[in-house]
């Protein structure tokens, strides 16, 4: 049987199809990774992968005739969505491509999906079936996807639920749709059409909403990667507002062992909120990965220059900078992680002190990687967010 993972390219996609293969008891499966390749998306993420299982497909999420293709060709018992457009920031600049991928994307693949899934056997023979016990995803058994054991695993965000304040309790599974930025609208609205897929239709869909991830592959527009990176320029460390706003931070690799229990485990039509347990100011965030850097890779010994004053830089944290604060920032995310770990019996396995030094080392050892993915189109971004705060 094999796996059609979208936004197999990104961050947390090349995490999860990594994993995937490094991990013993699904190794036999193959897996489809399809990815329009936007300026969040990396081949080079899957190029350590030598392995015939994978295949790779350049293509986009709102392209039906290509779905279908893919479909009837690879016959996946599930299909696991990652593929967005996943930056606030640049959902602030810029809605419409949410709007597209996200929405019109996230529809696109519904459908596709819903006719695939209606034409496939209703179960497996029970002489298969009894060889493969209870667990429908036995990875042992050759069998075709069947319209029971097939999933729809759609990847979305705690940002859906809005902000909460200091002393609200964390996100249930119940609590409120409130999205603020065009970013978690469109992923608000992407996460309505799934369920709706499964209660109008009977299609099995999986939903997960989770926290910020952090960790290797991180796109350095985002605040833990951008932080390490302009660090080691001399560049200033931009802190929006007063920095004191709250994010729940995940190590992927525990997003993708979460997402990995979901597909096995989880009940179609279900939600599983999925967090770290692991709530800090964004100033925290980066006082952390400064201490970090100034033991690891000193700025003295790196010979560091502040971009700005031109002077020698000895401690990481002389070059944070508060800059004007995003339009609309939601204060604080955080998880409440009971029902998957009641359920399924998940918890996160990295601290923060653990999940972050790994990363920062990640980074360190991977700057060729960083350097790269620093194109021209990433310089024009950085540029138009930070020039007016
Ligand atoms: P990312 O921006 O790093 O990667 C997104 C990938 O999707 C890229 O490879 C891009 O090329 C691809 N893509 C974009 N538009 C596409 C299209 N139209 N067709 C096909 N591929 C397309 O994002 P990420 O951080 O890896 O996030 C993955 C998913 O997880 C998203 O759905 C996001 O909403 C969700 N999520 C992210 C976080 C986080 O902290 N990063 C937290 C919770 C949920
Ligand atoms: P980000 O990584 O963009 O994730 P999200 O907006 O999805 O939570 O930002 C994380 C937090 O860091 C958020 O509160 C905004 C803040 N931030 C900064 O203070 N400076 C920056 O340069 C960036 C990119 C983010």
């Amino acid at each position: 049987m094999t796996l059609l993972v979208t936004g197999g390219a990104g961050f947390i996609g090349s995490n999860f199809v990594l994993n995937w293969f490094a991990s013993a008891n699904t190794n036999t499966e193959p897996v489809v990774t399809l990815d329009a390749l936007t300026y969040a998306g990396n081949p080079e993420n899957l190029s350590s992968l030598d392995d015939a299982r994978h295949t790779f497909v350049k293509g986009d999420i709102t392209d039906r005739d290509l779905i279908d293709r893919l479909l009837a060709k690879h016959r996946p018992r599930a299909i696991i969505h990652f593929a967005a457009e996943s930056h606030v920031d640049r959902s602030i600049h810029g809605p419409g491509d949410f709007i597209r991928t996200n929405v019109q994307g996230t529809f696109t693949l519904l459908e596709a999906a819903r006719a695939y899934w209606s034409k496939l056997p209703e179960k497996v023979e029970e002489p298969v079936r009894a060889a493969m016990g209870d667990d429908l995803n036995a990875r042992s058994v050759d069998v075709c996807p069947t319209r029971e054991s097939f999933r729809f695993h759609h990847v979305s965000t705690d940002e859906v639920y809005g902000t909460l304040g200091a002393e609200d309790p964390a996100f249930t599974e119940d609590h409120p749709y409130k999205p603020n930025s065009p970013y978690s609208a469109s992923k608000a609205a992407s996460d309505h059409l799934v369920r709706a897929w499964y209660h109008t239709y009977g299609l099995p869909v999986l939903t997960t909403n989770c926290s910020n991830n952090y960790g290797p592959f991180h796109f350095p527009e985002k605040l833990i990667p951008l932080m390490i990176v302009n660090a080691l320029a001399g560049d200033p460390l931009p802190v929006y507002g007063d920095g004191q706003q709250v994010r729940d931070w995940l190590y992927v690799g525990d997003h993708c062992s979460a997402i990995r229990a979901v597909l096995a485990r989880g009940i179609p039509g279900s939600v599983y909120n999925i967090g770290g347990w692991n709530e800090k100011p964004n100033l925290e965030i980066v006082h952390t990965v400064c201490t970090l850097l100034d033991e690891l890779a000193p700025a003295a010994t790196r010979g560091v220059v502040s971009s700005v004053t031109g002077r020698s830089v000895q401690r990481y944290a002389e070059l944070i900078t508060h800059v004007k604060d995003r339009p609309g920032h939601d204060r604080r995310y955080a998880i409440d992680a009971r029902h998957i770990e009641r359920e399924l019996g998940w918890r996160p396995t990295e601290t923060f002190e653990t999940g972050i030094r790994k990363t920062v080392n990640w980074y360190l050892a991977n700057g060729d990687w960083v350097k790269r993915v620093q194109s021209g189109a990433y310089r024009e971004w950085v540029a138009t967010n930070y020039a007016q705060r």
